[in-house]
């Protein structure tokens, strides 16, 4: 039976570190947005140690894991660096990304099927010392069994496909994107894994992928943060919250 109750949601704050490391110095702080994040509502703190620190860096790390009473999510490409890093932290739950340094964003998702021998022994000491491990991937039926197979316990589904088609208006190819993720969440359900979703939701995006009943949990950044600006950090968080909620019908 798919879950049905309330959505989680996971406040991504890389961008708040984007804005910081414009300039350098310290402002603003990353770790005083997970904080109002958390007042505001947010179920979790997602934060990305990319390879290159373009954004989070390892002291915004270890800050988020002081001071955080919510669990953190760690975002982390499959390198051994990474892996020290999670190993030492032991964050509540790690989500494994692919990661290309000339990329903006996490353009697609993680090819598992390929890679499947090597990641099951990297994810294997992460669920060894508690982590829940995530696995970033397309709405690929050959992409979830094989997260499955690996020894997953979640998986979070790409929606940067279905939200470019609605930003660019293209709406065949959104409402294909949003079938093939409702079909993939039922799918990845059916097999035991926990189901997140999350990339370039925005108001006008999330309330479809929040209605699946086996989505557990949304992980939001980018657009929160740049609504930020015009809101603030805890009107922005709160108003997802409540299209969430509207979607959910809770
Ligand atoms: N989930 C994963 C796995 C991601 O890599 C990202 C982007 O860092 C997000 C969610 C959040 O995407 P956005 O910042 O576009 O909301």
């Amino acid at each position: 039976m798919a879950n049905q109750g309330k959505l989680r949601l996971g406040v991504n704050i890389d961008h708040v570190a984007t804005v910081r490391n414009a300039r350098g110095g310290a402002y603003p702080d990353p770790l005083r947005a997970a904080k109002i994040a958390q007042e505001a509502g947010a179920d979790g703190i997602t934060a990305h140690l990319r390879e290159d620190r373009r954004h989070i860096s390892d002291t915004d790390i270890e800050g988020l894991m002081e001071v955080l009473t919510v669990p953190l999510n760690f975002e982390m490409a499959a390198t051994d660096e990474m892996q020290q890093i999670a190993l030492r932290h032991k964050p509540h739950a790690v989500c494994i990304v692919p990661e290309k340094r000339e990329e903006r964003t996490t353009e697609g998702g993680l090819e598992v099927a390929r890679e499947e021998n090597h990641l099951a022994h990297f994810i294997a000491p992460l669920r060894d010392v508690g982590c829940r491990v995530s696995i970033f991937i397309a709405a690929d039926k050959r992409q979830i069994e094989a997260a499955h197979r690996i020894g997953a316990q979640v998986i979070e589904l790409h929606t940067g496909a279905y939200c470019d088609a609605h930003s660019e208006g293209d709406m065949a190819t959104r409402d294909r994107e949003l079938e093939a993720l409702r079909e993939m969440s039922a799918f990845a359900h059916s097999l035991g894994l926990e189901v997140h979703a999350g990339h370039g939701l925005t108001y006008d995006t999330v309330q479809p992928v929040a209605a699946f009943p086996e989505v557990m949990e949304l992980n939001i950044g980018h657009f929160l943060i740049g609504e930020s600006i015009f809101l603030g950090l805890e009107p922005a968080i709160q108003e997802m919250r409540r299209l969430m909620d509207e979607a959910r019908g809770t």
